[in-house]
């Protein structure tokens, strides 16, 4: 038997994406991977409710005003064993540093296709807004790895999403989640865990 793949998921928020990695888990479609950890920076977050209900291990770590997070959150990782960090709706910015522990072991879902509307400044709706100003008509998702350049690290996974004349950047937003980000994040992630369980060389 292999050994499984430990993933950590560190959110920020509602926590959809990491429904979906937890579905995809139920559904037995990440037989390698398996998600040990869940963490929060932002307290109350609805993400560590998702966590408890599927008897996963959950806390947060604050990051505002708090100079220790990433030491904090370095350390539970080790404790934990962790092979593979997802960020799924994680808003906060990981410093160099600390990127430069996880080489090829970070993925993040980015709602465009990449290099479009991506990097210092993209996130969250800002996104969609980007894209709706622009008038382009496809959009998308991306699964990259992390690395010190904001969403430059090497890209796993992408999927096109059609942008509809009607959208505003809410409605775009839910679309891109639907079709894109729910169905990419934990198809990443569960090739990621295969290859690491397999031996496959990241590094
Ligand atoms: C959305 O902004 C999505 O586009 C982005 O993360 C947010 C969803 O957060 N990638 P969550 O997974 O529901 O917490």
């Amino acid at each position: 038997m292999l050994k499984k793949t430990r993933v950590a998921v560190l959110v920020s928020g509602g926590g959809s994406n990491l429904e979906a990695l937890l579905q995809s888990q139920v559904s037995g479609a990440m037989p390698f991977g398996e998600i040990a950890l869940v963490v929060s920076n932002i307290q109350g977050a609805y993400a560590l409710e998702r966590a408890k209900q599927h008897h996963v291990e959950g806390g947060c770590i604050p990051s505002r005003g708090n100079p220790e997070f990433e030491a904090q959150l370095q350390d539970l990782l080790v404790a934990r064993e962790i092979d593979v960090i997802v960020l799924a709706g994680f808003l906060a910015i990981l410093s160099s540093d600390f990127v430069g522990k996880w080489p090829e072991r970070i993925l993040n879902i980015h709602p465009s296709l990449i290099p479009s509307f991506c990097g210092k400044g993209f996130y969250g709706l800002k996104v969609h807004e980007a894209a709706l100003e622009r008038g382009v008509k496809l959009t998308g998702a991306t699964v990259h790895f992390v690395n010190e350049i904001p969403d430059g690290g090497r890209i796993l996974l992408q999927k096109a999403v059609e942008i509809h004349p009607e959208d505003t950047a809410k409605t775009l937003q839910q679309r891109v989640m639907e079709q894109a980000e729910w169905v990419l994040l934990p198809q990443a992630t569960a090739q990621l865990c295969e290859e690491l369980a397999k031996g496959v060389n990241h590094d």
